[in-house]
């Protein structure tokens, strides 16, 4: 279903994203360094969307001011997924990544589009980007040399949207991302019946939801995976495979589930990881909630997540809070913590700020210093709006 990636890829991101141009101007980030920016008093009580929206108001506050450039810089501003209030649609679709052959080496036989570079590298470096000192920066990046992609090589206009985790929780099938509508990203999967799932390195059971099959409706119905899956948390999910060179072809499944979301995303949860910036270990709590608790199946796969194109959705918002915390606490916005490997097994060293964030066949690479400072060279220009 090559057509159903293409149709999504640019048509539901072309129908949410917008670009902002900003007069930037003053001093360089540096200078604030040392000051950490004024935090907004947040009742943990308050709805966590108002409470997200006082965040971003401090965040735009206290967003430095900028060294002149030449000229006006345009800046891509990153647009909450909201479709239905955005409309529109676009004809693009052919030319999206999924119609584009894989630029991967031979050893990713798996990978036959362009999509499916995007999924075989978050694979192989799965073991090191994911617990590790470069899973903020590596997934900043990622998401980044995605949205990229799609300008580039498909003739997208737009940014990268991202799913407002904290709509919606009630029924996660109201979201406009995955509301089955001509402009989400498709509903939830046709029901399957399954015991379940097993997240959070298997030790936390989450019952099942209404889906668990292939995508029932809108722009992603039916559509289909290369690769994996690697290593499914959902029940009857498989079977496994575990190489990058077999294809194998198979629709991409959904078990859209709120059960957790209203426990995980709360206003208290995002203070805790947010304003009072216990990251990264705290960021995994809300992160996880999306790919395993929440979107499910395909996407709860540590690996070959990315099959699921919501994971580029949810990692813009997880992208998003990683900005705000960044912001509003100049003094660890520079700072990496962990090693190299995924929960230092097998033990490793410490990243550094000039470790290369490898993008292999996807795109350049840079080191995790470029990716701090979303406005601060020529690799990133982007805010969230
Ligand atoms: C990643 O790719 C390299 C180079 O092809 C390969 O040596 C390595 O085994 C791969 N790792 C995984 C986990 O696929
Ligand atoms: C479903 O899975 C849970 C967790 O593994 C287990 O405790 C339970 O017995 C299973 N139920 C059935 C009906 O298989
Ligand atoms: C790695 O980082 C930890 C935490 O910051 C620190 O305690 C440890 O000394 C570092 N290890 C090395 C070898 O620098």
């Amino acid at each position: 279903m090559y057509f159903s990636w293409a149709f999504v890829a640019v048509t539901a991101l072309a129908t949410f994203g917008r670009v902002l141009a900003l007069p930037l101007e003053g001093t360089p980030v540096e200078s604030r360094q040392d000051s950490e920016a004024a935090l907004p008093k947040i009742d943990p009580s308050m709805n966590p969307v108002d409470a997200l929206q006082e965040l971003q108001s401090a965040v735009e506050e206290a967003m430095p001011p900028r060294e002149p450039q030449q000229g006006s810089q345009e800046v891509h501003a990153r647009y909450r997924a909201c479709a239905k209030r955005l409309g529109g649609s676009d004809q693009a679709g052919e030319k999206g990544l999924c119609s584009l052959p894989s630029k991967g080496p031979e050893e990713w036989g798996a990978a036959q589009t362009r999509y499916d570079d995007f999924v075989a590298l978050h694979v192989n470096l799965t073991l090191s980007v994911h617990g590790s000192g470069l899973f903020l920066a590596w997934h900043r990046a990622f998401v980044w040399s995605y949205e990229t992609a799609l300008r580039d090589e498909c003739g997208y206009k737009g940014t990268q949207p991202y799913w407002n985790w904290f709509a919606d929780t009630e029924d996660l099938t109201k979201s406009p991302v995955f509301d089955g509508s001509d402009t989400s990203l498709g509903g939830d999967g046709e029901l399957v019946q399954h015991n379940g799932s097993l997240g959070g390195a298997r030790h936390i059971y989450l019952p099942s939801g209404a889906g668990g099959g292939c995508i029932k409706s809108g722009p992603f119905k039916d559509a289909s995976a290369s690769i994996g899956p690697f290593n499914p948390a959902m029940d009857g999910l498989g079977p496994v495979v575990l190489d990058l060179s077999v294809y194998n072809p198979r629709c991409i499944q959904r078990d859209l589930n709120s059960y957790a979301m209203g426990r995980w995303y709360t206003t208290a949860k995002l203070l805790n990881s947010e304003v009072q910036g216990r990251y990264p270990d705290q960021f995994l709590g809300l992160h996880t909630t999306g790919h395993h608790y929440s979107i499910n199946s395909d996407n709860a796969d540590l690996y070959s997540s990315p099959n699921d194109p919501a994971f580029f959705l949810h990692h813009a918002l997880f992208d998003r809070l990683y900005w705000m915390h960044q912001i509003l606490h100049p003094a660890e916005a520079r700072e990496v913590a962990g090693t190299v490997t995924l929960q230092d097994r097998p033990p490793s060293r410490n990243a550094t700020v000039e470790d290369i964030l490898d993008m292999g066949a996807v795109s350049e690479s840079h080191p995790i210093k470029d990716m701090f400072d979303t406005l601060g060279g020529d690799s990133l220009c982007s805010i969230y709006l």
